[in-house]
């Protein structure tokens, strides 16, 4: 509320005297809001959180998330708030309403505020990172061929646009023999002294398997010792199918960015993500969306420029957002924290485990994702013989069980047993999928 631009637009519309008086309520509502309303019980207890149809298993949960109840509140009360009065609202929350979504995700994260954006999804987060890295001549961006749409044409726009090289490798021979050391070494041999980009996925949509983040993240430390700071690699992670499944603390993973969006595993507002970059990293990245940050914009209502800010701030895209979705997002990460990261890992491995190898014992059956939870998260993929990837999925939605196809040029049918389901969820799914070759 201190500052010049702000005050005269206040001012201008009338707001202020209104908007001090109410910022102060606000502010003590907020300070003396418990970090969440939700207090984990039980699995049971926790399902009854979404509005899901209880007649399905939804083993499609990383899709696209239902909001639970702490969200679906939150959105609510900002929604009607914005409704009643959007510019007053907005100046009223736009701040502090950031900053507490800022500090919920570094507290989940283990890392500063400082160092978040936040964007709409992670296709937003990976076009904004790769379309606007700056790149030297001769440079390259060294990336897999197991990535999503969104990282293969974030990075194909990219070189189309400006002529950087775009390198793409294989990490592994096959999926049957892949392990973590043949993925680090591939990874490894393929750097060259032009790399200065390497974009990998956490956690593969085609396939399930699960890079080993760390060990890749370390490989390219030691390589970047005889580097100077021009020609550091940069280590870029599509981390969505992680965030929200892998108990893990950004401090000490080892990636220098972390793009995911939130409205997948960890049940933020659809529509919510972020990116997370180091501080030595994130001069690399270069904003393309003008930032609707008040700082940013004061600064250009006094001088014409931006500058000076923290690269995170002007990373986060302007324009106006669903602003009540975005400042619901505190919400699923004080949801997470109620359960604890290492209770979410356990419970998803655990009914993974159980439909990995229940489907690995199935004659009929083809798995794709290796059993180990060392090379595998929260995604199964697996084929069913003299059945089509979509012939399946559309069986089983049949029988309410819930899937999909993954959307990559091989196509497998995609089973995803996340918080929202129970071991006997599991049990009910192998059986129809064990009745297959029967019917
Ligand atoms: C690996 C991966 N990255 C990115 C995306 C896109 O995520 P979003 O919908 O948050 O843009 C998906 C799936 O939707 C995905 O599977």
């Amino acid at each position: 509320m201190n500052d010049i631009g702000r005050r005269d637009f206040l001012v201008r519309t009338g707001l202020a005297l209104g908007t001090a008086v109410l910022a102060g309520a606000y502010s003590r509502a907020i300070a003396d809001q418990p970090p969440s309303r939700y207090r984990f019980t039980n699995w049971e207890h926790f399902r009854a959180q979404f509005p899901l149809s209880p007649q399905l298993i939804h083993l499609a949960g990383f899709f696209l998330a239902s909001h639970p109840t702490p969200v679906r509140e939150a959105i609510e009360r900002h929604r009607a708030g914005l409704d009643a009065d959007p510019i007053g609202y907005w100046y009223q929350h736009e701040e502090k309403q950031e900053a507490k979504v800022l500090q919920a995700a570094a507290d989940y994260l283990g890392v500063e505020p400082i160092d978040i954006a936040l964007t709409d999804s992670t296709t937003m987060g990976l076009g904004l990172l790769y379309g606007g890295l700056a790149l030297r001549t001769g440079q390259e961006i060294l990336t897999t061929t197991h990535d999503h749409y969104s990282t293969e044409t974030a990075l194909r726009l990219r070189a189309e646009r400006t002529g950087v090289s775009l390198r793409q490798i294989p990490l592994y021979r096959s999926i049957k023999t892949v392990s973590r050391d043949e993925l680090v070494d591939s990874l490894q041999k393929s750097i060259t002294p032009a790399t200065r980009i390497v974009a990998v996925t956490w956690v593969h949509s085609s396939t399930g398997l699960k890079l080993p983040i760390h060990e890749m993240a370390l490989a390219i430390r030691s390589i970047n010792r005889s580097r100077d700071e021009q020609n550091q690699i940069i280590f870029c992670v599509d981390g969505v199918h992680a965030l929200g499944v892998e108990d893990f603390r950004l401090s000490e993973l080892g990636c220098d960015f972390l793009v995911a969006g939130t409205h997948k595993w960890m049940f933020g507002p659809r529509g919510t993500g972020l990116v997370w970059g180091n501080p030595q990293a994130w001069p690399v990245a270069q904003p393309i969306i003008p930032t609707f940050n008040t700082q940013a914009f004061d600064q250009w209502l006094k001088n014409g420029s931006t500058h000076g800010l923290p690269q995170p701030t002007y990373m986060t895209p302007g324009g106006f957002h669903s602003f009540e979705h975005r400042w619901a997002l505190d919400e699923a990460f004080n949801l997470h924290q109620a359960i604890g990261k290492a209770q979410v890992t356990q419970r998803i491995y655990e009914l993974n485990q159980q439909l990995k190898q229940g489907l690995a014992a199935m004659p009929h059956v083809t798995l794709h994702t290796p059993v180990s939870q060392d090379l595998s998260a929260g995604i199964v993929c697996f084929e069913v013989a003299g059945m089509t990837p979509r012939q399946i999925v559309e069986k089983l939605r049949q029988r309410k069980i819930v899937g999909s196809v993954t959307p990559y040029a091989t196509q497998y049918a995609r089973l995803a047993p996340s918080l929202l389901n129970s071991p006997r969820e599991i049990e009910n799914t192998l059986r129809e999928i064990r009745n297959f070759h029967s019917s």
